[in-house]
């Protein structure tokens, strides 16, 4: 039986635990043996010392082994793909991957989760769909890949236990920002959701965990590493986060920004990221393809229709309406308006974020009902050109009040210029093992 307080200790020390070590620690954290304030001493001393890679995969391994795996390979005799985001403002990527990888032939299976603070969750965003069902027994997630060949679906109470309490310390305990910590939590629930292959889009920026684009670049290696231990391919899109993704802040009105994109008809920055996110999972899947032809299939899929008429299956399949008349509506719309001519320098991500979570779009604690209506629809971005009385955004609101002040929350998060600023991709960087 494990002391935990000579782990803390060691760890603090700058000491290294072995790989029992670490799985009894998650494995009598899980059961409720061990208690929280252990548990954040423990997160805060690895916060300042780290862990070493063996550790690290240690801490995936012990942290998988709390809960189910789902075997996804196994089930349908087909390598299933991923992605995964580190979370962002307005960053429904995965609601338009998902359907264009389908119609390319590619079953994806992906658990998700919900969103806390400034950045959303997938799942909240497709809660906005009526009747949309996240809550699958890992059972019918695994049947409607096979059968749909696409299901997102809130992870199990029983994929990852530990991450699930462990996060939520870390979460209050200023724990969270830490290479090891981060990498093992979304590996261990990657792994553990039984894809074969894997994008994981790295943020970097304001709105972003990382803020320094080398931190990312970090965190990016060390899941990479993690995924080639448990035989996963994973390769990692590292992208801009310092300005909201696409225009759309918001659970229905991201949901319609997906659809849109699905169309042809998306924002530029948020078509570069689910193009090359697409393209990178089928030149991964089992077709066999190199990536300027997934990339030529991607495209098609878009063009004639098919990653539309996937995404309806998908969501009927999950008993939701794919109508986009079907998505709730905010009774008041307000225009911010540019109160001096420019150009759009830069528009805070954080900001943004915060905007809509306070008009009721996000939740600041984990219990808080989502208002899937409201947000902000940002009509401006960086380097575009404005001239005085312009629209900059729009604010989606439940009433008057929540909408005077996420205007002015969202005036400030604009800040304009002379000059043109120089242009910035949204990807900017690809790293595969
Ligand atoms: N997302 C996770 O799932 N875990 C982390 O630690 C950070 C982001």
């Amino acid at each position: 039986m494990i002391r935990v307080p000579e782990l803390i200790e060691r760890k603090r020390d700058g000491g290294e635990l072995s790989p029992d070590e670490l799985a009894e620690l998650m494995l009598g954290y899980a059961k409720g043996e061990i208690p929280d304030y252990q548990l954040a001493a423990f997160c805060m001393a690895v916060f300042f010392r780290g862990l070493s890679s063996a550790e690290t995969y240690a801490l995936t391994d012990a942290l998988i082994r709390t809960g189910e795996t789902v075997d996804l390979h196994g089930a349908l005799g087909r390598k299933v793909v991923d992605k995964h985001s580190t979370g962002g403002v307005g960053d429904k990527t995965s609601i338009a991957v998902g359907p264009i990888v389908a119609a390319c032939g590619v079953p994806f299976g992906k658990m998700s989760g919900r969103g806390l603070g400034h950045t959303g969750g997938t799942l909240d965003k497709l809660e906005s769909i009526p009747g949309f069902r996240v809550e699958l027994t890992t059972q019918e997630f695994i049947d409607q890949v096979r059968s749909v060949g696409l299901a997102i679906v809130g992870a199990t109470a029983n994929l990852v236990p530990a991450d699930k309490k462990l996060y939520a310390l870390r979460d209050v305990t200023a724990t969270v920002d830490n290479y090891s910590l981060i990498a093992a939590s979304i590996m261990s629930k990657k792994i553990a959701g039984g894809a074969d292959a894997i994008v994981l889009d790295v943020k970097v920026g304001d709105g972003a965990f990382m803020k320094a684009r080398a931190d990312a670049e970090r965190l990016a290696d060390v899941m990479i590493n993690l995924g080639r231990r448990a035989s996963r391919e994973v390769v990692a899109v590292i992208s801009n986060m310092d300005d909201p993704l696409g225009h759309a802040v918001g659970n229905a009105l991201e949901i319609r920004e997906a659809i849109a994109t699905l169309r042809g008809e998306g924002p530029e920055d948020f078509v570069q990221l689910v193009v090359e996110a697409s393209t990178q999972l089928l030149a991964l899947s089992d077709l066999g393809v190199p990536r300027d032809e997934a990339r030529s299939r991607v495209d098609q899929a878009i063009a004639d229709g098919s990653a539309l008429a996937a995404y309806e299956r998908w969501i009927g399949a999950q008993g939701g309406k794919p109508d986009e008349a079907a998505l709730p509506t905010a009774p008041v719309i307000r225009k911010v308006i540019a109160p001096r001519a420019g150009y759009v320098q830069s528009l805070g991500a954080v900001q943004v974020g915060n905007a809509a979570l306070h008009l009721g779009a996000g939740r600041r604690d984990k219990d808080d009902q989502i208002d899937h209506a409201v947000g902000v629809l940002c009509l401006k971005k960086h380097g575009d050109a404005i001239a005085t009385g312009d629209a900059l955004a729009e604010i989606h609101a439940r009433d008057m009040a929540s909408a005077a002040a996420a205007a002015d929350e969202v005036l400030g998060a604009y800040e304009v210029g002379d000059e043109a600023p120089r242009e910035h991709s949204v990807i900017l960087d690809v790293i595969t093992a």
